[in-house]
């Protein structure tokens, strides 16, 4: 079990927020000028991933501290905890095992007093041996033609983990295409079938639950089209596969079970890439490279489980959250990829991180007076600098930013890489240095600006700067640093989560929206005029059946 402890109880909360006090006063370019070796005391290489964290608002005893938080909180039994298959997710009374998906090694890890590894084993020997059955052409469609065309029919965890894994890795890919549809406006299935055809079609219904509103709708759609462009039930087989955990369900839809591909109650859906859910990603860039990502992913984990907190980049990542969060009242955390291929990177831990930490009542079921998630929110360099940087650099909000990029492209073309890296790492100066007044007025006398002139301008034109980023540079994307990479933000999740006292791996607030839509459904068929809700929600649905 989880340790229950109210953080900001404990001894080193109360020094942080003392701390807090003095050290808001400075400047991180101050720390610099101060402290010759900065950047190698905050700094930590994970293989060929560093970590730059010295560009923020913190000096070794606010590190120290945080680390004293961490043990009081008792991180080291909560990371033990989840390594051990207990049952840490306690509202659904489940184990969370993410890291028994990428257990390369061959280590048991028990649910149950049962050793999961082999089944996980057996999955992926499945998925090896169907991924290379359809890439090679082995595998034919009804008519005897190969697979061309791969569509992932899921939402949330059983969607956001594979597009955004099979576009960060397009580099790797083979010639399947590979299409996402995830909404249930009809608009998505319609534009994508619409490009198919139905004899080199293969359908992977990926939910976990195999219940999902939006996923079935889209499969039964699916279904419907394969059948009315020349497919027979027969066919169904060569051309529909499922990733569930749902037998049942999975049969009942006629999706024959020799082409399920299982995972387990103790797969979290938005940890589930690493699970059957990553077939698509599989199908994508081929087993082997899919191997690769779980390997990563697994040197992630044994870095977790066994570095020391102050050389630990999930848990060094996790408490500068806290830290600004709590105390500096950071509400949001924007994810900067200067890398294109990583385009949902922040969209894929939008999910992964609000759906885990947007909780309001701590592990002793009371009610949280302090912060926990922030929003999640990003997008690629240099494109985000054309568009929201101005509110990071001058706004009046604290966002603390996490910079990504590869030393090494994929694509060198031409100066394209050098001009990308040089404006990463200006942004993150800038956002440090900030330019002062005096700067200002120098630039603008040179400019030939009058007295007048400057006087009127250059209040708008000072930063202050001391704005905090996180720089994480990968020697390459590849699918192990991106295995690695996705797993210590997973990680990072984790700890913040063991801090904030709450329940990282449960997802009740999406259920009442759910709930409700069922009930407004029917409401939504006759003509009558509804009357049983709010007159807001009454006039907008009625406003809806007029205009229809
Ligand atoms: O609505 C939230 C959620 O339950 C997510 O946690 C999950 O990733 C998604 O729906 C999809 O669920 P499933 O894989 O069961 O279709």
């Amino acid at each position: 079990m989880l340790p229950k402890i109210n953080f900001t109880e404990t001894e080193a909360y109360k020094y942080l927020a003392d701390h807090f006090i003095d050290i808001n006063k400075k400047g991180i370019k101050d720390f610099f000028a101060e402290d010759a070796d900065r950047f190698s005391k905050f700094s930590v290489f994970f293989e060929d991933i560093l970590l730059d964290y010295s560009k923020n608002r913190i000096s070794d005893e606010t590190v120290a501290l945080l680390m004293q938080l961490a043990r009081e909180c008792k991180l080291d039994e909560a990371i033990e905890a989840m390594y051990a298959g207990d049952k840490i997710n306690e509202t659904e009374d489940r184990s969370v095992l993410h890291i028994a998906l990428r257990n390369l090694s061959k280590t048991p890890i028990l649910v149950d007093g049962k050793d999961v590894m082999p089944e996980v084993n057996a999955v992926l020997a499945k998925m090896e041996k169907f991924s290379n059955a359809i890439i090679s052409g082995e595998w034919k469609g009804y008519t005897g033609k190969p697979i061309t065309d791969v569509v992932n029919i899921g939402i949330g965890g059983s969607d956001l983990g594979p597009v955004m894994v099979t576009e960060a890795l397009k580099h790797y890919k083979n010639h399947l295409n590979i299409h996402f549809v995830s909404n249930i406006d009809g608009t998505h299935i319609a534009e994508t079938l619409s490009e198919l055809n139905a004899e080199t079609t293969l359908f992977l219904v990926a939910s976990k639950t195999f219940t999902t509103q939006e996923t079935m709708t889209n499969a039964h759609s699916a279904r419907s089209w394969f059948l009315e462009n020349g497919g027979k039930e027969d066919d169904i087989a060569k051309h529909f596969a499922a990733l569930s955990t749902n037998a049942k369900d999975v049969s009942a839809f006629g999706i024959d079970t020799e082409n399920m591909f299982e995972f387990w109650d103790w797969v979290g859906g938005r940890y589930s890439l690493w699970s059957a859910i990553g077939l698509s990603i599989s199908l994508s860039i081929g087993f082997d490279n899919f191997k690769q990502l779980l390997a990563g992913a697994h040197a992630t984990d044994n870095h977790f489980k066994t570095a020391e907190f102050e050389s630990n980049i999930p848990v060094i990542l996790g408490l500068l959250g806290v830290w600004y969060i709590n105390f500096y009242n950071a509400e949001t955390q924007v994810i900067l990829p200067y890398d294109q291929y990583m385009h949902r990177f922040a969209a894929y831990f939008q999910q992964g991180d609000m759906e885990s930490n947007g909780k309001h009542v701590d592990r002793n079921g009371n009610e949280v007076d302090y912060e926990t998630g922030p929003i999640i929110w990003g997008e690629p360099g240099t494109n985000g600098q054309h568009a929201f940087y101005q509110l990071i650099h001058q706004g009046t909000r604290i966002i603390p930013a996490d910079f990504i990029a590869p030393a090494q492209s994929l694509n060198p073309l031409g100066d394209h890489h050098p001009i990308l890296l040089s404006n990463f790492f200006a942004q993150t100066e800038a956002l440090m240095n900030g330019k002062t007044e005096e700067e200002v007025i120098e630039e603008l006398k040179k400019d030939g600006k009058s007295e007048e002139e400057i006087k009127t301008i250059a209040p708008f034109k000072v930063f202050e700067g001391n704005r905090p980023t996180n720089s994480i540079l990968l020697k390459k994307i590849t699918p192990y640093t991106l295995g690695s990479l996705v797993a210590m933000y997973e990680h990072k999740i984790f700890v913040q989560g063991v801090i904030w006292n709450i329940f990282s791996f449960d997802q009740w607030g999406v259920e009442l929206g759910k709930q409700l839509a069922k009930k407004i459904l029917p409401e939504l068929k006759g003509n009558e005029k509804v009357s049983s809700h709010d007159s807001s929600t009454n006039g907008l649905i009625n406003q809806y059946k007029a205009w229809r």
